[in-house]
């Protein structure tokens, strides 16, 4: 089980040493990683994923409850306690969605038939098209496909760390989303360009030319601008919501409380 893992200072794109002593991020906690296009923040969670020793192009370390995670966490999938969730992920099995969790299920141990449903409801709380249980996974979007991963990761994977690039992009629910993962119990780390993800996060890590430039700690005046951000993003999402769907706007919505 993972307790927390650290990271250790690599070097900027100028080979730089980064200036923290090291960044060490605790079971349940939920990290932003924001920063210019370009900055290194994808750079930043591959560092996690691949459990980096100073082997990638950054030059970062990551340990696991302070010890030098094995080859075989390194290197064996079904061994590996980070699951990662980016831009470009797609499912690549011809199978169907059921069948899909199914078998994750299955190599999980789970045998309550009950969690398959659980977890495509769980994904259609994410994302504006419903997914159904034979909806073959081939054929899901982008956005679909995220939403199911992400619920996939949290209702049936044993991963405790997830790490999710860029989420809104995908057109998915982000406060749906962020919400949730706050009782997870894992380490959810978002790299986002997204100022409602940032603030909700207790740990906003600041990336420029490759390397961590400052780590911010969440403040009581953030949680406020966090909120009223929540209630302008949910009246965007209303609208866009009923853009999708083809409607026209007959209404001041500005003026409308969706809470
Ligand atoms: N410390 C570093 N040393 C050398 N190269 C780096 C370093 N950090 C990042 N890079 C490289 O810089 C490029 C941009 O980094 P990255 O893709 O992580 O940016 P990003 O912040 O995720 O950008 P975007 O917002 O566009 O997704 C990549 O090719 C990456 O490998
Ligand atoms: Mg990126």
């Amino acid at each position: 089980m993972i307790k927390e893992i650290t990271i250790f200072p690599g070097i900027d794109k100028n080979g730089f040493k980064e200036k923290f002593t090291y960044i060490k991020l605790k079971a349940g906690e939920t990290v932003s990683i924001v920063g210019p296009t370009g900055s290194g923040k994808t750079a930043f969670i591959t560092d996690i994923e691949l459990l980096a020793q100073g082997d990638t192009s950054t030059k970062r370390r990551v340990i696991i409850n302070g010890e030098i995670p094995t080859d075989e966490i390194r290197y064996n999938p079904s061994m590996k306690p980070i699951v990662m969730i980016t831009q470009n992920t797609k499912c690549f099995a011809d199978l169907t969605t059921e069948e899909f969790l199914q078998i994750h299920a299955r190599a999980r141990k789970i045998y309550d038939q009950k969690v398959i449903q659980a977890t495509i409801d769980l994904a259609n709380t994410f994302t504006g098209e419903k997914i159904k249980r034979d909806t073959r996974v081939t054929v899901l979007s982008g956005g679909q496909t995220r939403s199911l991963l992400i619920a996939d990761a949290i209702l049936i994977g044993a991963a405790p760390v997830i790490l999710l690039d860029e989420i809104e992009n995908a057109g998915i629910f982000k406060q749906e989303v962020v919400s949730l993962i706050h009782n997870t119990g894992k380490i959810v780390i978002f790299v986002t360009h997204d100022p409602v993800i940032a603030l909700l996060t207790k740990t906003r890590i600041i990336m420029e030319n490759g390397a961590v430039k400052n780590i911010l700690y969440q403040n009581e005046p953030e949680i406020k601008v966090a909120q009223n951000l929540l209630e302008l993003d949910k009246k965007i999402g209303h609208v866009r919501e009923e853009l999708r769907a083809g409607k026209a706007i007959t209404y001041d919505f500005l003026s409308v409380n969706f809470a």
